[in-house]
């Protein structure tokens, strides 16, 4: 018996739409748009909304636990027809694959192929093979030869992201990223400006650079000056057509003087940082592998403060990593007191497998997570609501992105990346892509409404 071969597969039959579904971070979203278009340069088309796919795509998160068990139901609903009447071929790739893509060829017959985010250029190749009745599995970590190997940019979308680094060599001992992304790869500027340009032309106004550390971004320019991501953001600047950049995410030891910079400096660069800090105290932050102090985290802020004042400011938090205090986790309730911060994501430690903090001692019990999420999500959406109330009163120009639920109604994002809503009056003509200015005259929690002018 071959264990390569799923009988179940009808030999020779070409699946000819395909859904990719992307779960977890912003490069997910990216690289699940960019397995889109290799499947389309093999002559496969989307599934339309509602309809079967003949191929679905699982791009997974490996990033929490929840994330990961999440598959095998997802795999359970398609093959058992409770997702779309026929079950399809099934490809799993993103995180999960890269972690766990032994086990799910294990333990999931119905998956034809697992591949990781290093991987996913030879797609095609491998939709031969299951084609063949093969399942495949490619989890190797080519990294750069994938970015060389893919198709030109084609999606039309006001907004794109643009993987500009991948990878992480911290070693932040609760996370998995070094392991399912790899070392830190930087790609080349002229790659990044010609991408840039594709996106651009395709109707793309702003333009987000990603990267797990983005900042860590270094590179050489046109004329083989060395620049770090503060040289791109201004390359990129230049090119005709770009309204808005934005770059997400940074790490705070990574951060050049000319980054901060810039934000005083390119106009199109906007008013938001996202920087992750994870917690408020030096013993965790020590225990966590991040090599930088909640005061040194502070002081950088301020720098981003002074040069650019409006500045939005973002981040990320873990509430009860192993051996974490009451009173150590009262030293993150007070960072965000004096942060502020426009909007920002908390999480519940979740172990994860092969890190160095999930075999720590003192691994702490879910109440105490529960009850410290809970306040410290109870500060964080205060301080996003008092952001929003702010802006109250305020003009600003929006990115109309796309149609609100309601006849006539519009989203869009501020500057700070605040959602914005409006509602088009009789004469008025808008368009998704249009930057329209607006009065804001009500915020909610999540977002704030505005009026045209
Ligand atoms: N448990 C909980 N949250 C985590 N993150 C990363 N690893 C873990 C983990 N093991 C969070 C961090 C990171 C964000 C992307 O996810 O806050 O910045
Ligand atoms: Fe999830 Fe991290 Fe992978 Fe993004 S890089 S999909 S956040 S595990």
């Amino acid at each position: 018996m071959k264990p390569t071969t799923d009988p179940r597969l009808a030999p020779n039959e070409s699946p000819k739409t395909y859904r990719v579904k992307s779960f977890g971070c912003q490069m997910n979203v990216y690289d699940g748009e960019r397995m889109g278009e290799l499947l389309d340069e093999k002559g496969l088309t989307p599934a339309p909304e509602g309809e079967d796919a003949d191929l679905v795509v699982l791009n997974t998160c490996h990033i929490r636990e929840k994330a990961a068990e999440k598959i095998y139901s997802d795999i359970g609903r398609l093959t058992k027809g409770k997702t779309q009447k026929k079950a399809p071929m099934i490809a799993v790739a993103g995180c999960v694959a890269q972690a766990e893509g032994e086990e799910i060829m294990a333990r999931a017959p119905a998956v034809s192929m697992v591949v990781g985010p290093q991987a996913y250029h030879r797609l095609p190749d491998m939709l031969d093979k299951a084609v063949r009745g093969e399942r495949a599995t490619d989890t190797d970590m080519p990294a750069i030869a994938k970015f060389g190997a893919l198709p030109a940019r084609k999606r039309r979308s006001p907004t794109a992201f643009l993987t500009v680094q991948e990878g992480c060599d911290k070693f932040c001992t609760y996370c998995v990223v070094p392991y399912t992304r790899g070392a830190e790869i930087s790609r080349p500027f002229n790659d990044l400006i010609g991408e840039a340009r594709k996106l651009i032309e395709a109707g793309a106004r702003e333009i987000t650079l990603l990267g797990q550390n983005v900042n860590a971004w270094a590179g050489e320019d046109d004329v083989g000056r060395p620049v770090g991501l503060a040289g791109l953001i201004r390359a990129i600047a230049k090119l005709d057509g770009v309204e808005r950049i934005r770059y997400t995410t940074s790490h705070p030891n990574d951060m050049e003087d000319d980054l901060i910079a810039a934000h005083g400096e390119v106009d199109q660069l906007m008013p938001y940082l996202h920087l992750p800090v994870q917690s408020g105290n030096d013993r965790v932050l020590k225990a966590m592998n991040r090599a930088h102090t909640a005061e040194s985290y502070l002081r950088l802020l301020e720098r981003f403060r002074e040069a650019r004042p409006d500045i939005a400011l973002s981040g990320d938090f873990i509430v009860g990593f192993p051996g974490e205090t009451e009173a150590e986790f009262e030293d993150t309730l007070s960072l965000v007191d004096e942060v502020r911060y426009s909007q920002a994501f908390s999480f519940k430690y979740s172990p994860r497998p092969g890190t160095p903090a999930a075999t720590m001692d003192n691994q702490l019990p879910r109440e105490v997570m529960d009850d410290r999420l809970q306040r410290l999500q109870e500060r964080l959406n205060r301080d996003q609501r008092a952001f929003n109330d702010a802006l109250v009163g305020k003009t600003c120009d929006i990115l109309v992105e796309r149609k609100g639920k309601l006849p006539g109604q519009w989203l869009g994002k501020a500057p700070w990346l605040t959602s914005v809503w409006f509602a088009q009056e009789g004469g008025d003509t808008v368009e998704i892509g249009d930057i329209v200015s607006l009065k804001l005259v009500d915020a909610g929690p999540n977002s704030i409404e505005g009026r045209l002018i």
